[in-house]
């Protein structure tokens, strides 16, 4: 082999930090046949020095100053995978000002800083790449940027965060309770260091934000993003949705309404026989709409540190095919220029049907009640279900709505809630029917 190794300097020896450095060891005369050169991991930066690792790092100067790392070292590239914003950012713009070009998985830093980012590497004239932030291992932002890049994105839906998706799938098929099965997913390391951010949503809502970037070529726009988390779905909602044919699935959403943008997170009732109702555990996928191609779908690992470092590889072997360079691709896969902001469509206006369970007291009227409330909102029911468990004083009633806005099933919500034999305890969810998709 004729030319230099390329040498790699690692922010962060977590998960996937460990994950990248056992695959360049692993597939190494893999990447050399692929680049004409090797791949080595150099020097690393790690919190905590004296923790046991999962890989081999004999030939890795492991340190404690994050800055040696991203500016002074010897390094062709430098692989952020640190996460949260600070000091990520600032080591990140760093190493773009010392020209060297950067791989990052940091989905929150992108999705609130990630402007910032792609000025710093324009203006150094070197790369910045991030597959890894979304999707773990599913190549998905190569496939918007460039596999899609014929086609006018209508719209996107996928399961974008693998512990809300580990999480539900364990507590439907095996009945685990919400914090063991949270326990398993950190403990098989797909969870975020703060696992709220996968719980209430805001890991999701940072991957979509890049994805409906990439998908219609508008700022970042996490503020846009409507997110709700998980932490409101029971067994019994499980079970009631299965039982009118649906599954509960963490969805993502983003699609275009009449000159505007939809951007939402939230558990969703999808049909059963739908293709991401049969995405289960830490799986990732995502169905993308192009107006040429129609529906295309992608699927694979979401979260874990060899998932996400296989998209961290795919990064640092395109960089370092013209280290010096930036890619050929702008980050979001639109010219800068052209990246325009389009309007968001408030949540009360968004229109789809809904999920509602009532926990009613077990008397004469119930129902009469709850339909002529809905009656009078002009809203129609599309299936309705009356259960009375054992051993319980009420009883639960799911409905599924019509599509209506947010707006007018609030005001129903509001006015069934207040009835008298309206016990506490009711769970409200979307539901999403793919027309055509
Ligand atoms: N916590 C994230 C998830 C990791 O569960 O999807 C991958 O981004």
């Amino acid at each position: 082999m004729s030319k230099e190794p390329i040498r790699i300097g690692l922010l962060g020896l977590g998960t996937v930090g460990q994950g990248l450095v056992r695959l360049l060891q692993k597939n190494h005369a893999e990447y050399v046949r692929r680049l004409g050169r090797s791949v080595i991991v150099t020097h690393a930066f790690s919190r905590n020095l004296t923790r046991l690792r999962d890989c081999d790092l004999s030939n890795v100067k492991v340190g404690d100053d994050p800055m040696y790392v991203a500016k002074e070292a010897p390094v062709d590239i430098v692989v952020e995978l640190l996460g949260g914003i600070s000091p990520a950012r600032e080591l990140i713009i760093a190493a773009l000002g010392r020209g060297k070009p950067v791989v990052t998985a940091n989905k929150a830093l992108l999705a609130e800083d990630g402007d910032l980012l792609f000025d710093a590497a324009r203006k150094a004239g070197v790369a910045i790449a991030f597959e890894a932030s979304v999707a773990g291992g599913i190549p998905i932002l190569r496939v918007m940027r460039e596999g899609l890049a014929g086609n006018r994105i209508e719209g996107l839906a996928g399961i974008i965060n693998g512990t809300c998706n580990y999480i539900l799938t364990r507590m439907a098929e095996d009945g685990l309770d919400f914090e063991s099965a949270l326990a398993e997913a950190q403990e098989k390391g797909y969870a975020e260091a703060n696992p709220a951010f996968d719980v209430d949503g805001i890991d999701a809502a940072h991957k979509l934000t890049i994805l409906a970037s990439l998908a219609f070529g508008i700022p970042l726009e996490l503020k846009g993003v409507a997110t709700e988390g998980i932490r409101h779905v029971t067994e019994r909602d499980m079970s009631l949705a299965r039982e009118l044919g649906y599954r509960i699935k963490p969805l993502s959403i983003a699609k275009r309404r009449d000159g505007a943008v939809e951007l939402r997170v939230h558990p969703t009732l999808v049909p059963k026989e739908h293709l991401l109702a049969k995405v289960d555990g830490v799986l990732n996928s995502i169905i993308v709409h192009g107006d040429a191609v129609g529906p295309t779908g992608y699927y694979g690992r979401g979260a874990g540190g060899d998932a996400t470092a296989s998209a961290v590889v795919a990064d640092i072997l395109e960089i370092a095919r013209q280290p010096g360079a930036p890619l050929s691709l702008p980050p979001l896969g639109y010219e800068p220029n052209s990246v325009q902001p389009q309007p968001i469509v408030p949540l009360r206006d968004v229109e789809c049907a809904h999920y509602l369970r009532l926990q009613v007291a077990d008397t004469p009227g119930v129902l009469r009640a709850i339909t002529s409330i809905l009656a009078e909102l002009d809203i129609s029911i599309e299936a309705i279900l009356q259960k009375e468990p054992k051993g319980r004083e009420d009883a639960s009633v799911a409905i599924i709505t019509s599509s209506v806005s947010e707006q007018r099933f609030n005001a129903a919500l509001e006015k069934l809630l207040a009835l008298k034999f309206v016990r506490p305890g009711s769970t409200h969810l979307r539901v999403e029917h793919f027309h055509g998709r």
